[in-house]
């Protein structure tokens, strides 16, 4: 995937007031790439990430994916591509409280009418591959913080996505997890060749990241 966006721009409106979060961002990402978005709260990187991935309309400006303009699809095509092509990691985890770690790692491919032995096989092997095959059966609340990272992350990348999309992936983690998390999304996009796009705070994902981007009230510029 290579997604292009064009002063792509997010007002909220409140009222009267009027919040630019992100402001004219023209950004390009390319196949295999590791990116960061730095800044400090506030700043607009969970409003990018929303546009993005497709889970908001820009107020103004494109994006594309591979040379399409993808902004003006509807509200299920978006969720379409969501599912198919994109895998999502939050800061909170947002693992389903009542499902099993397996049974959330099934949960994407469900949506996406894979059978279910499929569904099973892959996430068996997916919860391998994060190192937690022996939790299967775990409900969240059963698993440390960076255990439910760990099935977040599988459960991202349960339908092959070309972009995971990482919203401060390590804020709540202790300074080891959070390295356990970053060497887990690093080798995810060395080996699978995913796109991967975190917003953070975090050195330590600075470190590994390919290119990174500061954003400051909304507008966004290289770092390197
Ligand atoms: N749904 C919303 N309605 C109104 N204002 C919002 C909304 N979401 C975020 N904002 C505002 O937009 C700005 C950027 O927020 P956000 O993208 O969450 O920043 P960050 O993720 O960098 O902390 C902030 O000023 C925030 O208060
Ligand atoms: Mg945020």
């Amino acid at each position: 995937m290579r997604m292009k966006t064009t002063d792509l721009t997010r007002i909220y409106r409140l009222g009267p007031s009027e919040i630019t979060a992100v402001n004219k961002v023209n950004l390009e990402i390319t196949e295999a790439m590791f990116m960061a978005i730095v800044g400090p709260s506030g700043s607009g990187k969970s409003t990018l990430l929303h546009l993005i991935g497709l889970n908001d309309y820009p107020t103004f400006g494109k994006i594309c994916i591979d040379d399409a303009d993808v902004s003006l699809l509807s509200s299920s095509e978006h969720r379409k591509i969501r599912l198919l092509r994109m895998g999502f990691v939050f800061q909170t985890f947002n693992l389903l409280p009542t499902l099993s770690a397996l049974e959330n790692v099934e949960l994407p491919m469900a949506l996406a009418g894979k059978s279910s032995k499929e569904q099973t096989e892959k996430a068996l092997r997916l919860l391998e591959a994060v190192g937690l095959s022996n939790r299967l059966v775990h409900r969240p609340k059963e698993l440390s913080m960076g255990e439910m990272q760990r099935v977040a992350i599988a459960r991202a990348l349960a339908n092959d996505p070309e972009m995971i999309i990482a919203d401060e992936p390590t804020g709540e983690l202790d300074s080891k997890t959070a390295k356990e998390i970053i060497a887990l999304l690093f080798e995810i996009n060395r080996k699978k060749k995913a796109i991967v796009v975190v917003a953070t705070h975090d050195e330590k994902i600075v470190d590994v990241a390919d290119r990174i981007y500061l954003i400051e009230d909304g507008g966004l510029r290289l770092q390197s």
